[in-house]
């Protein structure tokens, strides 16, 4: 069951016009939630964002808070899995094709929850493979535009080399994944790149530096060379549906020994025992 323009319906019977903006020009914004034990997770962060990414491409948002508090926990009662991730997005609306924004459109808001399944713990015990690309994206990676031909583009580098994701180098400088974010470790030290309007502010980067804070982990937020990459001991990637991930190859070169790092495993144990720790310390719907 998804949720548009105010119904519920099964998705196969949802349409929407092919004027609309989002099809026409990639005119949106979405967000991506985990739900855990039926729980959005971070939900506040994440409608932060999403506000964050409206403001960006300045379109109003159709609802307050507690509004999309209630739709979500719709969505997710009337979809199976007690682990889910909703998908939510919103574009300017039907009108005549013309790049100027229209006057007086109601936007358009889909909402959608799949359920969600753990990495492979093959994954977790071999790690993944990535491979490298220049970041050709536009210069505004902090909004979460639904126009995402060049990530698309990025990504299927990385399936073409059968591996599992594509990191992204702008200008000698780390940036994020095509659809993550990407820490590394040196001599024990866990770096991630700064945020800035060439990356997606993601909320599993923030959780992973929480944690290694709280956890007195050495960490440091600075720029991070291509060289940085190409030598780290590790490298995690980190997104709302893969939760973090360890990178053992690059380039079909190892990572450090070729195997998941210490840090992975030490912030893979923190974030499970967050993630078990914040679900139960919240009741049934309500999320922070
Ligand atoms: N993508 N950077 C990019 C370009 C992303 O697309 C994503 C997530 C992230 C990680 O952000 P977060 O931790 O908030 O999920 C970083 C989602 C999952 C997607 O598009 O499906």
């Amino acid at each position: 069951m998804i949720y548009l323009n105010g119904k519920f319906m099964p998705i196969e019977e949802a349409c929407i016009p092919v004027l609309d903006r989002g099809f026409i020009f990639g005119d949106g914004v979405y967000e991506v939630i985990p739900v855990y034990s039926r729980k959005p997770f971070r939900l506040d962060e994440h409608l932060k964002r999403l506000q964050y990414s409206l403001d960006g491409i300045r379109l109003k948002n159709p609802f307050d808070n507690d509004e999309w508090r209630h739709l979500l926990e719709q969505v997710v009662a009337q979809n199976d899995g007690e682990d889910q991730y909703i998908y939510l997005h919103i574009t300017r609306g039907v009108a005549k094709r013309d790049h100027a924004f229209p006057v007086n459109v109601a936007p358009t808001v889909f909402i959608m929850s799949n359920p969600l399944l753990p990495p492979p713990a093959e994954m977790l015990i071999s790690g993944a493979a990535a491979i490298t690309a220049v970041d050709n994206r536009w210069a505004r990676c902090d909004v979460k535009a639904i126009s995402l031909l060049p990530n698309v583009l990025l990504r299927q580098l990385a399936v073409d080399a059968q591996a599992t994701e594509t990191i992204l180098i702008r200008d000698g400088f780390l940036t994020e994944g095509a659809a993550s974010n990407i820490f590394i470790v040196k001599n024990n030290i866990l770096l991630a790149p700064p945020k800035s309007n060439l990356m997606l502010p993601g909320i599993t980067y923030d959780v992973v530096l929480e944690l290694a804070a709280a956890d007195q982990m050495a960490h440091e937020v600075r720029p991070i060379s291509e060289t940085e990459v190409r030598l780290a001991d590790e490298i995690l990637l980190t997104s709302s549906t893969k939760e973090i991930m360890p990178i053992t190859s690059l380039d079909k070169k190892p990572v450090g020994d070729g195997k998941p790092g210490k840090l992975f495993t030490r912030l893979h144990a923190l974030y499970q025992n967050y993630k078990a720790t914040r679900m139960r310390g919240l009741t049934s719907g309500t999320a922070g």
